[in-house]
């Protein structure tokens, strides 16, 4: 067995000094021997898809922030990178804090490569947009779920006055040379479009009413952040948000919400494993539809101010899901659950909701022994005692976290490859569930 427990103060100096270099090489896997009860308490990070936004958004302050709680993963430091490519001053003051003075940015294009390496750097259209009035961005790269279109975040642009063109290699170039606050109906309810039409229009001349809006925790913590600043935004967490365009936006401290998606992924795994898990640094009120399926399922949680406790000691129940945007059941948990229906007592299905292609892990689980058939957007899955350990892939990032799971309570040695998916999204995964009492190391080939 490797040594997989890093002292914190040496992945400290590691952040400090490389503060961008976050991520594996190809050729590194995840080694689980599973069988083990996970038990003990894990603090879960900051949220991936907040901070994903909001660090974007610092682009539209006149002065510079300070944000806290930022989770150590490798979609942080890609968005950290465009920031300073852009010409930003990035400053590391702590591990989870940086300091980004946004006055020197003095370019409207973002690098390709780093474009391309994650969903979420759309954003900076949004931000550059709505602070110079244009910007030059690639097609965005991030996890692959079937077409990932973004009409809806260019009908926003263009409402606002924006206009676009496809340049080679898939930029997409805006410009505007004057926006205006507008209405913008959003067909189907998408996160990226409510977040970046919030971008473009905060700092805009009139009113912007965006209908259907999404309403995730992240929209409502970037809302918040812009507030802070000094913007004008109202509703946020419904379905109508109400932007009045500000002139100014001053410098703020601000502390990202814990994330919902990584909390629910280490509720999971207790609940898989037979185990007793504190997850501590929560927002219950974020993890209710997870909490209600594996109460379902039999676990048993007990919820607290900022902790819920996840123990389960019978078998696991079948049940169906259908996935959701907020407040219903995250599709963003989907292939974790599907992990605790593939050892659930009898029949369960995943109706998957929000995306056209999200069962592609359900091959992987299948080498693991996992009775599953999909048809279309729906998974049914006939419940089995044990998986068996197998070498699989991480296919994108919460399918990663799904195998990490199947390894955890399958016979034998479980071997993920194409680990660096997982990676963009959980901070510190391996250190977490070893302090947890799993049997899991990082290793290279
Ligand atoms: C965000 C999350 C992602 C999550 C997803 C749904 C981030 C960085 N990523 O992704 O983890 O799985 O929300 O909760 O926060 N759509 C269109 N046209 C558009 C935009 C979206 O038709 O212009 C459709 C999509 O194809 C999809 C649905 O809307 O079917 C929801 O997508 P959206 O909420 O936009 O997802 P993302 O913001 O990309």
């Amino acid at each position: 067995m490797l040594p997989v427990n890093f002292p914190s103060a040496f992945c400290a100096l590691v952040w400090y000094s490389l503060s961008t270099s976050v991520g594996c090489k190809g050729l590194e896997k995840y080694r689980i021997k599973g069988g083990v009860r996970l038990s003990g308490a894990v603090d879960i990070s900051g949220a991936k898809n907040a901070v994903v936004a909001i660090l974007p958004a610092v682009i539209l302050s006149d002065e510079p922030c300070r944000i806290e709680n930022i989770p150590h993963i490798s979609d942080v430091s890609t968005s950290l990178k465009i920031l300073e490519k852009l010409g930003a001053k990035v400053e590391h003051i702590d591990p989870h804090t940086v300091e980004i003075d946004p006055r020197t940015v003095d370019k409207i294009e973002v690098d390709h490569d780093l474009a391309k390496s994650m969903r979420a750097s759309y954003y900076f259209i949004g931000a550059l947009l709505g602070k110079t009035g244009s910007a030059r961005v690639p097609m965005p790269g991030g996890c692959w779920f079937g077409e990932r279109p973004i009409d809806l975040h260019l009908k926003g642009f263009h409402a606002l006055g924006a206009e676009s063109v496809q340049l080679e290699d898939g930029i997409i170039e805006m410009h505007a040379e004057q926006l205006l606050g507008n209405s913008v109906y959003l067909d189907t309810v998408s996160v990226g479009a409510t977040v970046n039409i919030m971008l473009a229009s905060v700092r805009v001349r009139g009113m912007t009413v965006i209908e259907n809006a999404a309403k995730e925790p992240h929209i409502v913590d970037l809302a918040n952040f812009l507030n802070t600043m000094g913007a004008d935004i109202r509703g946020a967490g419904t379905d109508v948000i109400k932007i009045r365009g500000v002139q100014q936006l001053y410098g703020a401290t601000y502390s990202i919400i814990p994330d919902q998606i990584e909390a629910g992924t280490y509720m999971a795994m207790a609940a898989a494993t037979g185990g007793d898990v504190l997850v501590r640094n929560v927002i219950p009120k974020h993890l209710e539809s997870i909490t209600t399926k594996l109460d379902e399922m039999g676990a048993r949680i007990e919820e607290m101010d900022d902790a819920i406790r996840v123990r389960c000691e019978g078998p696991l129940h079948c049940c169906n899901i259908k996935t959701m945007p907020h407040p219903g059941f995250p599709t963003d948990m989907q292939p974790q659950i599907a992990v605790l229906l593939s050892i659930a007592d009898g029949t369960s299905t995943i109706t998957e909701g929000v995306w056209e292609n999200r069962f592609r892990y359900t091959e992987e689980l299948q080498k693991m022994g996992a009775q599953v058939e999909v048809d279309g957007n729906r998974a049914t899955f006939n419940g089995i005692e044990k998986l068996t350990a197998a070498t699989v892939k991480a296919v994108d990032l919460r399918a990663g976290a799904a195998m990490v799971i199947a390894g955890l309570v399958a016979d034998g040695v479980t071997e993920i490859e194409d680990i660096r998916y997982i990676e963009r999204g959980y901070e510190d995964i391996i250190e977490k569930l070893s302090r947890l009492g799993a049997k899991v190391e990082r290793v290279s080939d």
